[in-house]
């Protein structure tokens, strides 16, 4: 179904729009039960990466950086005792998988590339899109660590600036399990930083505009399963930790204009055999 000009006139003045029932029930379930059965199948070992917005530094490791066309998982900050043993089992220590689930796992694929999402990004302005990063992100009870507040067009940039995330809602989110925190109209705030790779190896950021958030004007967006968050590359958003006993699974897709460059310099880059893809 079509955006209404109503729905496209929120987006351009909020800088996100929440749909409801966007992605049935069966859908959201499939997808949990297939980000199970990769957990379920990945051996640790050796490959142990952690995933913490506090300590950049500290994530930008190779089996980071080099997984913009593969299939990997990081760590919560919080998954490990001080001897380095996991706190709790493998299936309650994962932050996230990422970052190209959408193109080497077919359930993801699938999930990734039908007409209403489709008809969605059309609608949202990309003429012609190309699928750039999936990630699925687990916010595990107790442990899901804190996102602190950035806007994503820190990490996947583009000139001129085409970006658009989706944020599937695969379990109800709510202020106790850490759901999406934005601020609204915050994308008009221009660029506040890039998140980029360094000659001879690892990232840094580099500040455009020092000025802090203004977290004040920040709403919490509590959703049902099933429910797609729209958010422009450019809008403020965070998350919470999740000290409940409860999960909150969702699972994110960005989207590029192919007319727009892509630098060199951004952290996300995949192998000349693996080029972007859209529908
Ligand atoms: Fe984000």
């Amino acid at each position: 179904m079509k955006l209404a000009s109503e729905q496209i006139t929120s987006y351009d003045r909020d800088g996100f729009l929440v749909l409801e029932n966007f992605v049935d029930a069966q859908a959201c379930d499939q997808l949990r039960a297939r980000a199970a059965r990769l957990v379920r199948d990945f051996n640790p070992q050796g490959v142990v990466s952690v995933f913490s917005t506090h300590e950049q530094t500290r994530t930008s490791d190779d089996y980071f950086l080099e997984s913009g066309d593969k299939i990997r998982f990081f760590f919560e900050e919080n998954a490990f005792h001080s001897d380095g043993t996991l706190r709790q089992s493998k299936e309650h220590s994962i932050n996230k998988i990422g970052h190209a689930l959408h193109d080497l796992d077919p359930v993801f694929d699938k999930f990734s590339r039908t007409p209403q999402i489709k008809q969605l990004v059309s609608d949202l302005g990309l003429v012609d899109p190309l699928l750039l990063q999936s990630m699925y992100i687990f916010k595990q009870p107790r442990i899901g660590g804190e996102v602190t507040c950035h806007h994503d067009a820190t990490f996947l940039y583009t000139e001129p600036l085409r970006l658009v995330g989706l944020w599937f809602a695969l379990e109800d989110a709510t202020i106790e399990n850490g759901c999406l925190w934005a601020i609204t109209g915050g994308h008009k705030l221009g660029l506040k930083s890039r998140f980029v790779r360094v000659e001879g190896g690892g990232t840094r950021c580099e500040v455009i505009d020092g000025t802090p958030w203004p977290e004040a004007n920040l709403r919490p967006l509590e959703v049902k399963q099933g429910t797609v968050i729209v958010l422009h590359g450019l809008l403020p958003h965070l998350s919470r930790e999740n000290r409940s006993s409860k999960s909150r699974h969702a699972y994110t897709l960005h989207f590029i204009d192919a007319s727009a460059h892509y630098p060199g310099s951004n952290w996300l880059q995949r192998s000349a055999e693996m080029p972007l893809r859209g529908f």
